[in-house]
Protein backbone atom coordinates (compact mmCIF):
# COMPACT_ATOMS: atom_id res chain seq x y z
CA UNK A 1 0.00 0.00 0.00
CA UNK A 2 1.31 3.65 -0.79
CA UNK A 3 2.10 5.79 2.09
CA UNK A 4 0.82 8.98 1.84
CA UNK A 5 3.99 11.48 2.73
CA UNK A 6 3.85 14.49 4.75
CA UNK A 7 5.69 17.42 3.15
CA UNK A 8 6.75 20.64 4.66
CA UNK A 9 8.04 23.67 2.23
CA UNK A 10 10.10 26.62 2.77
CA UNK A 11 9.70 29.66 0.64
CA UNK A 12 10.58 33.51 0.16
CA UNK A 13 8.70 34.81 -2.68
CA UNK A 14 6.00 34.24 -5.22
CA UNK A 15 5.61 30.64 -4.61
CA UNK A 16 4.93 29.27 -7.81
CA UNK A 17 6.68 25.93 -7.42
CA UNK A 18 4.67 25.70 -4.07
CA UNK A 19 1.68 25.94 -6.49
CA UNK A 20 2.66 23.40 -8.84
CA UNK A 21 3.45 20.84 -5.59
CA UNK A 22 -0.11 21.59 -3.81
CA UNK A 23 -1.41 20.84 -6.94
CA UNK A 24 -0.13 17.55 -7.84
CA UNK A 25 -1.00 16.46 -3.93
CA UNK A 26 -4.56 17.90 -4.19
CA UNK A 27 -4.90 15.93 -7.77
CA UNK A 28 -3.41 12.94 -6.21
CA UNK A 29 -0.41 12.70 -8.47
CA UNK A 30 1.81 12.86 -5.58
CA UNK A 31 0.93 10.74 -2.82
CA UNK A 32 1.06 13.19 0.34
CA UNK A 33 0.07 16.40 1.47
CA UNK A 34 1.82 19.65 2.49
CA UNK A 35 1.77 20.35 6.21
CA UNK A 36 3.27 23.77 6.63
CA UNK A 37 4.69 26.53 4.62
CA UNK A 38 7.46 28.63 5.91
CA UNK A 39 8.95 31.57 4.83
CA UNK A 40 12.20 33.76 5.58
CA UNK A 41 9.95 36.78 5.08
CA UNK A 42 6.40 38.45 5.75
CA UNK A 43 6.37 39.72 1.98
CA UNK A 44 6.81 36.31 0.15
CA UNK A 45 3.56 36.33 -2.48
CA UNK A 46 3.63 32.51 -1.82
CA UNK A 47 2.06 32.45 1.95
CA UNK A 48 -1.24 34.02 -0.03
CA UNK A 49 -1.13 30.65 -1.74
CA UNK A 50 -0.51 28.56 1.02
CA UNK A 51 -3.50 30.18 3.18
CA UNK A 52 -6.47 29.56 0.53
CA UNK A 53 -5.67 26.16 1.00
CA UNK A 54 -6.00 26.12 4.15
CA UNK A 55 -2.39 25.27 4.94
CA UNK A 56 -0.68 26.52 8.34
CA UNK A 57 1.72 28.59 7.54
CA UNK A 58 4.55 30.78 9.51
CA UNK A 59 7.46 33.23 8.99
CA UNK A 60 11.19 33.50 10.08
CA UNK A 61 12.30 37.22 9.52
CA UNK A 62 15.68 36.59 8.52
CA UNK A 63 16.20 40.59 7.51
CA UNK A 64 15.60 41.32 11.02
CA UNK A 65 17.68 38.44 12.63
CA UNK A 66 20.55 39.65 10.47
CA UNK A 67 20.36 43.53 11.04
CA UNK A 68 20.34 42.49 14.80
CA UNK A 69 23.42 40.53 14.38
CA UNK A 70 25.48 43.18 12.92
CA UNK A 71 24.15 46.05 15.19
CA UNK A 72 24.95 43.98 18.42
CA UNK A 73 26.66 41.04 17.75
CA UNK A 74 27.69 40.03 21.43
CA UNK A 75 23.86 40.05 22.70
CA UNK A 76 22.56 37.72 20.41
CA UNK A 77 21.34 34.42 21.82
CA UNK A 78 22.84 31.37 20.29
CA UNK A 79 20.48 27.91 20.49
CA UNK A 80 21.78 25.43 23.54
CA UNK A 81 23.04 22.83 21.23
CA UNK A 82 25.25 25.40 18.47
CA UNK A 83 28.57 24.61 18.33
CA UNK A 84 30.68 26.67 15.95
CA UNK A 85 33.77 24.57 15.34
CA UNK A 86 31.51 21.91 14.32
CA UNK A 87 29.91 24.06 11.75
CA UNK A 88 33.79 25.34 10.70
CA UNK A 89 34.84 21.85 9.98
CA UNK A 90 31.56 20.67 8.16
CA UNK A 91 30.28 24.14 6.34
CA UNK A 92 32.07 23.99 2.29
CA UNK A 93 30.69 27.36 1.26
CA UNK A 94 33.40 29.06 2.31
CA UNK A 95 36.92 27.94 1.44
CA UNK A 96 39.00 26.50 4.34
CA UNK A 97 41.52 29.61 4.33
CA UNK A 98 38.37 32.07 4.82
CA UNK A 99 38.70 34.39 7.41
CA UNK A 100 37.60 33.11 10.45
CA UNK A 101 35.39 36.69 11.43
CA UNK A 102 33.74 36.44 8.17
CA UNK A 103 32.62 32.83 7.88
CA UNK A 104 31.69 33.36 11.66
CA UNK A 105 29.66 36.92 10.72
CA UNK A 106 27.88 34.48 7.73
CA UNK A 107 26.68 31.25 9.29
CA UNK A 108 25.49 32.89 13.06
CA UNK A 109 22.76 34.67 12.30
CA UNK A 110 22.18 32.30 10.27
CA UNK A 111 22.07 29.75 12.66
CA UNK A 112 19.49 31.87 15.24
CA UNK A 113 17.45 32.03 12.01
CA UNK A 114 17.27 28.11 11.34
CA UNK A 115 17.05 27.53 15.43
CA UNK A 116 13.67 29.92 14.83
CA UNK A 117 12.64 27.35 11.84
CA UNK A 118 12.97 24.39 13.42
CA UNK A 119 11.04 25.50 16.70
CA UNK A 120 8.58 25.83 14.63
CA UNK A 121 8.46 22.72 12.54
CA UNK A 122 8.57 21.04 15.85
CA UNK A 123 4.64 20.68 15.44
CA UNK A 124 4.67 18.74 12.44
CA UNK A 125 6.70 15.34 11.28
CA UNK A 126 7.96 15.69 7.75
CA UNK A 127 9.16 13.14 5.60
CA UNK A 128 10.39 16.21 3.13
CA UNK A 129 11.49 19.27 3.29
CA UNK A 130 11.34 20.64 -0.04
CA UNK A 131 12.97 24.18 -0.59
CA UNK A 132 10.64 26.26 -3.58
CA UNK A 133 11.96 29.23 -4.46
CA UNK A 134 13.78 29.39 -0.66
CA UNK A 135 16.53 31.99 -1.27
CA UNK A 136 18.77 31.45 1.76
CA UNK A 137 21.53 28.77 2.32
CA UNK A 138 21.03 26.25 4.89
CA UNK A 139 23.90 25.34 7.53
CA UNK A 140 25.06 22.61 8.45
CA UNK A 141 23.68 23.22 12.32
CA UNK A 142 19.98 22.58 10.54
CA UNK A 143 20.63 20.33 7.70
CA UNK A 144 21.94 17.86 10.53
CA UNK A 145 18.69 18.15 12.46
CA UNK A 146 16.17 17.73 9.57
CA UNK A 147 18.37 14.54 7.93
CA UNK A 148 19.08 12.52 10.87
CA UNK A 149 19.18 8.77 9.38
CA UNK A 150 22.26 8.78 7.49
CA UNK A 151 22.20 7.54 3.52
CA UNK A 152 18.44 9.15 3.47
CA UNK A 153 18.53 13.32 2.85
CA UNK A 154 15.61 14.58 2.82
CA UNK A 155 16.00 17.96 1.85
CA UNK A 156 15.30 18.68 -1.87
CA UNK A 157 15.80 22.15 -3.53
CA UNK A 158 15.00 23.59 -7.40
CA UNK A 159 17.88 25.13 -8.82
CA UNK A 160 17.17 27.04 -12.27
CA UNK A 161 20.28 26.10 -14.28
CA UNK A 162 21.79 22.66 -15.40
CA UNK A 163 23.93 22.15 -12.42
CA UNK A 164 26.47 21.94 -11.80
CA UNK A 165 27.04 24.75 -14.15
CA UNK A 166 25.79 28.00 -12.91
CA UNK A 167 25.07 27.88 -8.97
CA UNK A 168 24.40 30.18 -6.56
CA UNK A 169 21.13 32.83 -6.33
CA UNK A 170 20.61 33.94 -10.24
CA UNK A 171 20.73 30.71 -12.47
CA UNK A 172 18.60 32.27 -15.47
CA UNK A 173 20.21 35.46 -15.56
CA UNK A 174 23.94 33.40 -15.36
CA UNK A 175 22.78 30.96 -18.09
CA UNK A 176 21.49 33.66 -20.52
CA UNK A 177 24.91 36.13 -20.01
CA UNK A 178 26.97 33.21 -20.44
CA UNK A 179 25.79 32.73 -23.45
CA UNK A 180 24.54 29.34 -23.54
CA UNK A 181 22.64 27.27 -25.80
CA UNK A 182 20.58 25.07 -23.49
CA UNK A 183 19.41 25.64 -20.60
CA UNK A 184 17.35 24.18 -17.59
CA UNK A 185 16.67 23.40 -14.41
CA UNK A 186 17.49 20.84 -11.44
CA UNK A 187 16.06 19.15 -8.47
CA UNK A 188 18.59 18.14 -6.00
CA UNK A 189 19.30 16.54 -2.26
CA UNK A 190 20.76 19.39 -0.41
CA UNK A 191 24.32 18.86 1.21
CA UNK A 192 26.76 21.36 3.17
CA UNK A 193 28.01 23.29 -0.20
CA UNK A 194 25.45 25.84 -2.30
CA UNK A 195 23.59 23.84 -5.04
CA UNK A 196 26.15 21.06 -4.84
CA UNK A 197 24.18 17.67 -3.57
CA UNK A 198 22.71 14.83 -5.23
CA UNK A 199 20.81 15.24 -8.58
CA UNK A 200 17.44 14.01 -8.47
CA UNK A 201 15.90 15.40 -12.13
CA UNK A 202 16.93 17.85 -15.09
CA UNK A 203 15.01 19.28 -17.52
CA UNK A 204 16.40 21.33 -20.08
CA UNK A 205 15.31 23.79 -23.01
CA UNK A 206 17.07 25.52 -26.33
CA UNK A 207 18.25 28.98 -26.31
CA UNK A 208 18.08 30.83 -29.66
CA UNK A 209 19.48 34.06 -30.88
CA UNK A 210 15.91 35.71 -30.33
CA UNK A 211 15.56 34.71 -26.65
CA UNK A 212 15.56 37.26 -23.60
CA UNK A 213 16.41 36.68 -20.13
CA UNK A 214 13.09 37.11 -19.60
CA UNK A 215 12.06 34.57 -22.37
CA UNK A 216 14.39 31.86 -21.52
CA UNK A 217 13.24 31.92 -17.36
CA UNK A 218 9.45 31.75 -18.99
CA UNK A 219 10.65 28.50 -20.39
CA UNK A 220 12.45 27.50 -17.59
CA UNK A 221 9.74 28.13 -14.91
CA UNK A 222 6.92 26.19 -17.13
CA UNK A 223 10.00 22.78 -16.81
CA UNK A 224 10.49 23.38 -13.15
CA UNK A 225 6.63 23.46 -12.73
CA UNK A 226 6.95 19.86 -13.95
CA UNK A 227 10.17 18.54 -12.74
CA UNK A 228 9.28 19.58 -9.13
CA UNK A 229 6.13 17.51 -8.65
CA UNK A 230 7.59 14.38 -10.70
CA UNK A 231 10.94 14.17 -8.07
CA UNK A 232 8.67 14.56 -4.90
CA UNK A 233 6.39 12.00 -6.91
CA UNK A 234 9.68 9.72 -6.67
CA UNK A 235 10.49 10.61 -3.26
CA UNK A 236 7.46 9.74 -2.04
CA UNK A 237 7.35 6.40 -3.65
CA UNK A 238 10.07 5.46 -2.40
CA UNK A 239 12.21 5.15 -5.73
CA UNK A 240 15.02 7.98 -4.45
CA UNK A 241 18.01 5.95 -3.78
CA UNK A 242 21.58 7.72 -2.74
CA UNK A 243 24.84 4.95 -3.69
CA UNK A 244 28.58 6.65 -2.86
CA UNK A 245 30.27 6.01 -5.98
CA UNK A 246 34.53 6.39 -6.36
CA UNK A 247 35.81 6.60 -9.69
CA UNK A 248 40.32 6.45 -10.39
CA UNK A 249 40.69 9.33 -12.38
CA UNK A 250 43.23 9.67 -15.35
CA UNK A 251 45.73 11.66 -13.10
CA UNK A 252 45.65 9.12 -10.73
CA UNK A 253 43.36 10.88 -8.08
CA UNK A 254 39.74 9.23 -7.13
CA UNK A 255 36.93 11.27 -6.98
CA UNK A 256 33.84 10.29 -4.49
CA UNK A 257 30.77 11.41 -5.41
CA UNK A 258 27.08 10.75 -3.81
CA UNK A 259 24.81 10.08 -6.32
CA UNK A 260 21.08 9.53 -6.47
CA UNK A 261 19.98 6.21 -8.19
CA UNK A 262 15.97 6.13 -9.33
CA UNK A 263 14.72 2.44 -8.89
CA UNK A 264 11.75 1.21 -11.32
CA UNK A 265 8.48 1.68 -10.54
CA UNK A 266 6.60 -1.34 -9.07
CA UNK A 267 4.55 -0.73 -12.55
CA UNK A 268 7.18 -0.98 -14.73
C1 LIG B 1 12.57 29.49 -9.17
O1 LIG B 1 13.13 29.88 -10.41
C2 LIG B 1 13.49 28.54 -8.45
O2 LIG B 1 14.22 27.70 -9.29
C3 LIG B 1 14.45 29.50 -7.75
O3 LIG B 1 13.62 30.57 -7.34
C4 LIG B 1 12.48 30.66 -8.20
C5 LIG B 1 11.29 30.57 -7.29
O4 LIG B 1 10.09 30.82 -7.94
N1 LIG B 1 15.18 28.85 -6.70
P1 LIG B 1 8.71 30.55 -7.19
O5 LIG B 1 8.76 31.28 -5.86
O6 LIG B 1 8.52 29.07 -7.04
O7 LIG B 1 7.67 31.18 -8.11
Amino acid sequence: MRKNIRIGVLISGSGTNLQAIMNACESGKIPGSIVFIGSDTSHAAGLKRGKSHNIPTFVVDYPSIIRNFKKAPQQVTLPDDFDLYEIFSKQTLFPADADDATVKAFFIPRVIAEAAILDKMKNYSIDLLVLAGFMRNLTPYFIDRVNTVPGHPKIMNIHPALLPAFPGNDGYGDTFRYGSKVGGCTVHFVDYGEDTGPIIGQKAYTISEDDTLESIREKGLKLEWSLYPECVKLFAEGRLKTVRKSYALKNGKKMHRTVVKILPSPED
